[in-house]
């Protein structure tokens, strides 16, 4: 029997480990002793972060004709924060635990200190989250920046350029992947809350008029694509934030939230964000942030509805939901029943021996698979071993080269999750793997 991953005793510690036993994440620094919450993504884990943003990049920008993509700086002036709002809103509620001294997120903790028990606390101050730095040589006012908390803001601030250069007009979006920064005080639960992560946001600028469907527009696509990519619906919800609770530039904000471990947690939020952010910056920087409509003869200020989800948080969701432990011919295994799109390895060739003329033949299937599908190619241990090995990474589909390949030219195909192997001819190879993940 499969067990879903709130049944797995231990389910964090499992998957951790094996994320640093088999090459996924490793702690950062970890010679030094490490450094706190800071994660290096190891040769595994680098292929399937790449194949989540992938992911997300198909379905915001490849398939669709109304996004486009932008890659902007990750160090910005402090201009740019002022007029977000970030420099002064941009905090979190930070106490000392008068016993232990330990620091923590004051919303956090209900109370008590998570380290001595201790129910006596220092005042909440307000923690900004930025990292503060210095560009150039010289320090002072004008060298100050700041590492982007979210790369939304790059997207604000190229909206013109966008809107000058591709043609585009409302409803539009700007999508963006890569590294965000924050000082989070209580970093946690493995990649779930770091201070250097990867986000994939974008920002979808519509008449304000139409704010309303968009946002729950994007609130469906987004929770489809994860179950899309293998997270059962059960796993996932959503949750709409209070009023109070809402960002300081929020009109209204939707998580998907995914079965942790510790209860649902915060997966991306779908927020809508109305003129706030372009008003923002067009007042500060005297740039003209708006859309003028030719049918209409309006100009106008677009709305903007934000999908913004974590690369690397949702990494680690993709990691737990496809975690089981099941029985295969009376003997336990562990399987990532990753989807192929994610896996780190699609396919693993695996030739029966080390004898030169079945790795004659396994490379040459190699060279077949490699431009298509990210392959591993193992040639230690036994052959129930191997697929032990590829099944506890996630690996799709693994292929075997035997004595009678030599003969008959066919390969033995088989499938991780139900186990089951068929012989399919070296000049099928290709097309019956296409096949199998939906290609052709
Ligand atoms: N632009 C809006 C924005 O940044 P957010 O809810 O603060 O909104 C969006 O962040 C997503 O980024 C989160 O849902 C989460 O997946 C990811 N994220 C935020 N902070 C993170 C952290 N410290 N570590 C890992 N992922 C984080």
């Amino acid at each position: 029997m499969n067990s879903t991953p709130d049944a797995i005793p231990d389910l964090l510690d499992k998957v951790t480990n094996l994320a640093k036993r088999r090459g996924f994440i490793f702690p950062s620094a970890e010679i030094y002793g490490g450094f706190r919450s800071t994660y290096d993504y190891g040769p595994l884990g680098v292929n399937m972060l790449r194949n989540v943003k992938q992911a997300w990049w198909r379905s915001m920008v490849q398939t669709r004709s109304d996004i486009v993509g932008i890659d902007a700086a990750i160090l910005g002036p402090p201009a740019i924060w002022a007029a977000s709002g970030h420099l002064e809103t941009f905090t979190d509620p930070l106490v000392d635990c008068k016993r232990c001294k330990e620091r923590w997120r004051e919303d956090k903790i209900d109370g008590v200190c998570p380290n001595c028990g201790s129910t006596e606390f220092t005042e909440a101050r307000a923690f900004n989250l930025m990292f503060k730095t210095q560009a150039g040589p010289v320090e002072g006012e004008g060298a100050t920046a700041y590492l982007r908390p979210e790369t939304a803001q790059g997207i604000f601030t190229n909206f013109a350029n966008v809107l000058a250069t591709v043609r585009k007009k409302p409803p539009f979006g700007i999508a963006q992947v890569g590294k965000s920064f924050r000082n989070e005080i209580t970093p946690q639960n493995f990649v779930f809350r770091t201070r250097e992560f990867e986000q994939m946001e974008m920002e979808y600028f519509v008449p304000p008029a139409d704010a309303d469907e968009w946002y729950r527009y994007w609130i469906d696509t987004r929770l489809a694509w994860y179950v899309d990519l293998g997270i059962p619906a059960e796993q996932l919800r959503l949750h709409e934030h209070l009023p109070e609770d809402l960002s300081h530039y929020s009109r209204g904000t939707t998580d998907v939230e995914f079965a942790f471990p510790w209860g649902f947690d915060e997966l991306e939020g779908v927020a809508n964000r109305g003129d706030y952010d372009l008003t923002q910056h067009a007042k500060a920087s005297g740039v003209a942030l708006d859309y003028f409509d030719p049918t209409t003869n309006e100009r106008y200020t677009p709305f903007v509805i934000e999908p913004a989800a974590g690369a690397t948080r949702a990494m680690m969701a993709f990691l737990l939901a496809a975690y089981h432990e099941d029985l295969v011919e009376g003997e336990s295994r562990t399987v990532l029943r990753l989807d192929w799109r994610l896996a780190p390895y699609q396919v693993a060739v695996l030739p029966l021996s080390k004898k030169p003329e079945l790795e004659d033949v396994s490379r040459e299937v190699l060279g077949i698979l490699q431009p298509h599908f990210m392959c591993d190619y193992d040639v230690t241990q036994s052959i129930g071993r191997r697929y032990r090995r590829q099944d506890e990474v996630g690996t799709p589909y693994c292929v075997t080269v035997d004595f009678d390949s030599l003969e008959d030219r066919a390969v033995t195909v088989r499938d991780r999750d139900t186990t089951e192997q068929v012989r399919v001819p070296i000049d099928g190879l290709l097309a019956s793997l296409r096949e199998r993940t939906g290609q052709s």
